[in-house]
Order: structure tokens, then C-alpha cells, then sequence
């Protein structure tokens, strides 16, 4: 994990939060390379789970909800941890994260444990007071059940349908750390999947998401042996769940959560519409009748997506004699397509480079870079996955055409540049 926190900073992946005033205890930035690596991780999830499927579709709710939202969901009483404190160093843990009853710490004794809820607490408006009191979404979710009504009145859905966003959620964890892996603020990659509200129909599809969901890892170059499926045991099982499956990945600290998939059945349709008094049903022409769905739920975290991501594809090799560090990213997911260096600082060579650029940048992120000798310009970009790089030299400036080197292989094969983007949209396996 040192290796990855360290590369993530060197070369502008992650950095921590407010770093000039000695940080933000796990809370962590995306640097440029980074919020691409980011973008790109969310970009595939929409296109599989929504671009490319008939029965999903889009949705982008607000941070801030109506408090009820929260009470009706269940969040305000049971979206707790149990929480002790330490009488001598007054430091806080999870309970069921120390043994025994003295602080892993300093030795002191611990309080009895009391349950702590995990939701960020603010107020909407000048008014400070409970009225005003409104809280940061701990999950995405909620803002999906709370627009079921109008989903269903304004697209032309039929059961089974999904509906899918990403976006920031917040918890204000008693124990956050392992990098980017649990943090307060993250962001969420979350499709609640309505099914007809009967146990067949709904085993069927929580059975067809979890493989879709473990296989979409491996789609984008996670090794399967790193991966495995752990049913939750009824005792931890959320509030709303009837049954979950995490996709756990083995990060260098164990096996961690990455996704779970839940049944959620209509317990969010259930309160809201009992807290709302507003009818959540639907009308299934099949069967002539109103149900109200059940749910299946794929939750996962880009964040700990990320990280997966980085530290599966982290690899170290030699290279004509030298060390180097290399991400393996799947082209798809890679910050940065396609580099471009024009060989010599002289000769034409950084006007036709520029060139080059700006065709590629219609079509990819780019990078430039004229400084330094070409091998260090190759390790940096290794060092960040980018999976291309396209040289200009002498023989450019005689017959247009440059040398496209491969990240992987290192090999390099010498093209036209007027053939330059359609090779790349096919090596790169996405039209982007
Ligand atoms: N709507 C269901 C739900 O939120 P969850 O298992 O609590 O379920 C889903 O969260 C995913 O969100 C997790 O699998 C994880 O990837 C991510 N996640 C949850 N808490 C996180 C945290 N504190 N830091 C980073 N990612 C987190």
C-alpha cells in the first residue's frame, strides 16, 4: 500500500486534503491524473449499466434530502456504529473493532460501548435550530426510492427496470483509513433494479447482478483470484436488506468489501410511502394489478474501485537494463490515452508534435512533453498507465509518419499519422 500511496502522490493521483495545513485526517484529493482515472472508472459503469442496456436509466438526485427521507429510510435509528471512548487518551473506536475492554492505544479503560449515528449533521437556512436540521446522504439510494413516482409517471418503464447514479455520499466514520479505501466523504456508483415483487423473479436477477457485477471487475482487468463472493450473515445484515453478497477484493490489508449487492424488496418503497402518504405503486400490465416492486441493489464505491484498480494493475519490471515502475491499466480506465514527444527540441519537431496533439486531443486525453531524455519521458508515463506513446523524429519531418511505443510490451511499431487515431480507438477499445 506505501508503494501506491506514494506513486499516487508523486505523479498526481491522490493527494491528501489540504496538505499545506498538515492534512485532514483520511480525507484525500484527486489530482489531475487522478479525477481522470476517476472519470474514466465512473464513465465505464454508465455505459454498461446504462448506455448500454435497454431496461436502465439515468438519474442525479441532490446531496440534500427532506429530513423525513431519512426517518422513513431508516438512517435517523439504525444507520449506527457502536462507539466507546477511552477515559485516559479520550481517543474513540468502533467497539467491535478493540478486544476487550482497554484502549488499543494507551492501555485505558474503555466507556461502556453507545451507538454513534454515522450521518453529517447541518442545518438548512439561517435558522439554526432542529427544524432546520438536515443531513449529508449517507448513501445515494434514497434519492432514487424518493423519485420512484415520478420515474414511473414521466418514462415509459416495465418492470424489471433499473435506475442508476453516482455521486458523493458522506459518513462520518469512527474509524476511517487504509487510504481511499474508507473515507468520510466518497462517491457512489449505486442502481436500484425494480423487480415484480415475488422471491423467484427476485433470485433470478440478485443472482444475474452479482455475476454481472464480478465479472465488470475482470472486464476492466482486476486477476478473478483477487476477487470473491461473501454472502452477509443474517446478523450483519443492513436494516433494509433480505439478503446481501459483497464482492470483497484482497487489498494488502485482507479482504475488503468493493461492492455489495443487496435485496432490498420494498422495504424503501414501503416507508416512503408510508411516510409520504403518496402512492408508490405501479401498474404491471402483465399481471393487471398494482405492486409495488422489490429491489435488487448493485452499491458500489468509486473510490475503493479505484483503489482496486490501481493496486491490481501496479507492476515493477526492467527494462533494457533499467527498473521501472508500470501501471497495467486497462487502456479504457488509463488517466491519460496517448502521450506525445517530439524526439529532438530542434528540427521542426516540437511544431509538428503540436500538431499531433491537438488531432489526438479530439479525440483523447493527451500529454506533452519535449523535456528530458525520451526515456524518462516513457517511465513517467508508465508510471501513471498511460498506454501509448506516439514519437516524433527525423523521419517524421520526412515521410509523416512516427513511432507509436506500447506501455506493456515497450515494443514500438512505426505508423502514419493519418492513421494514428483510428489505430488508437481500436487498441484503446473505446470511442471516447
Ligand atoms: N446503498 C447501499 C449502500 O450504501 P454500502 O455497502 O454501505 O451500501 C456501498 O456502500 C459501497 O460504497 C461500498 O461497497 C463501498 O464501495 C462504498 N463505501 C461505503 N462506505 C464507504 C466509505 N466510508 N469510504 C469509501 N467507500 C465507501
Amino acid at each position: 500500500m506505501e508503494k501506491i500511496v506514494n506513486l499516487c502522490k508523486r505523479r498526481g493521483l491522490v493527494f491528501p486534503t489540504s496538505d499545506i495545513y498538515g492534512g485532514l485526517g483520511s480525507t484525500w484529493d484527486y489530482g489531475p491524473a487522478g479525477v481522470e482515472l476517476k472519470r474514466n472508472i465512473k464513465e465505464a459503469w454508465w455505459r454498461d449499466i446504462v448506455q448500454s442496456r435497454n431496461d436502465v436509466i439515468g438519474l442525479d438526485s441532490a446531496i440534500l434530502q427532506h429530513p423525513r427521507t431519512w426517518e422513513a429510510s431508516g438512517h435517523l435509528q439504525n444507520f449506527t456504529d457502536p462507539l466507546v471512548d477511552c477515559k485516559g487518551c479520550k481517543q474513540r473506536f468502533r467497539a467491535d473493532q478493540v478486544n476487550g475492554r482497554r484502549c488499543p492505544e494507551c492501555g485505558g479503560e474503555l466507556t461502556e460501548a453507545r451507538q454513534f449515528n454515522l450521518m453529517f449533521r447541518t442545518f438548512i437556512g439561517p435558522v439554526e435550530d432542529t427544524a432546520s436540521t438536515i443531513y449529508l446522504r449517507p448513501e445515494t439510494a434514497q434519492g432514487i426510492f424518493s423519485n420512484f413516482a415520478n420515474v414511473i409517471d414521466t418514462q415509459r418503464v416495465k418492470l424489471p427496470f433499473g435506475v442508476a447514479q453516482t455521486g458523493k455520499s458522506f459518513r462520518n466514520e469512527i474509524t476511517p483509513g487504509n487510504f481511499i479505501f474508507r473515507t468520510r466523504e466518497f462517491e457512489q456508483m449505486e442502481m436500484e433494479f425494480f423487480v415484480r415483487p415475488n422471491t423467484d423473479e427476485e433470485l433470478k436477477w440478485f443472482e444475474y447482478w452479482v455475476q454481472a457485477r464480478f465479472q465488470w471487475y475482470v472486464k476492466y482487468g482486476i486477476n478473478p483470484a483477487h476477487l470473491r463472493l461473501r454472502p452477509h450473515a443474517q446478523d450483519e445484515l443492513s436494516h433494509y436488506s433480505r439478503g446481501t453478497t459483497d464482492i470483497e477484493y484482497l487489498y494488502p490489508f485482507g479482504w475488503g468489501e468493493l461492492e455489495g449487492i443487496a435485496r432490498r424488496g420494498s422495504f424503501d418503497l414501503d416507508q416512503h410511502a408510508k411516510f409520504s402518504g403518496k402512492d408508490l405503486s405501479y401498474f404491471d400490465e402483465e399481471s393487471k394489478s398494482r405492486v409495488r416492486p422489490w429491489v435488487i441493489e448493485p452499491a458500489a464505491g468509486v473510490d475503493r474501485a479505484m483503489l482496486a484498480f490501481l493496486l491490481d494493475a501496479y507492476d515493477e519490471d526492467v527494462v533494457e537494463g533499467e527498473e521501472r515502475i508500470v501501471l497495467r491499466l486497462d487502456p479504457r480506465l488509463a488517466p491519460i490515452k496517448v502521450a506525445v514527444f517530439p524526439l529532438l527540441r530542434k528540427g521542426g519537431q516540437p511544431e509538428k508534435a503540436d500538431k499531433v496533439r491537438e488531432m489526438l486531443q479530439r479525440h483523447f486525453t493527451v500529454a506533452y512533453d519535449q523535456a528530458g531524455s525520451i526515456g524518462r519521458r516513457y517511465r513517467r508515463m508508465d508510471e501513471i498507465g498511460t498506454p501509448f506513446a506516439v514519437t516524433i523524429d527525423h523521419q517524421t519531418m520526412q515521410d509523416d509518419t512516427v513511432t507509436l511505443r506500447d506501455r506493456d510490451s515497450t515494443e514500438q511499431v512505426r505508423i502514419p499519422i493519418a492513421g494514428l487515431v483510428n489505430t488508437l480507438i481500436e487498441r484503446i477499445g473505446w470511442h471516447c
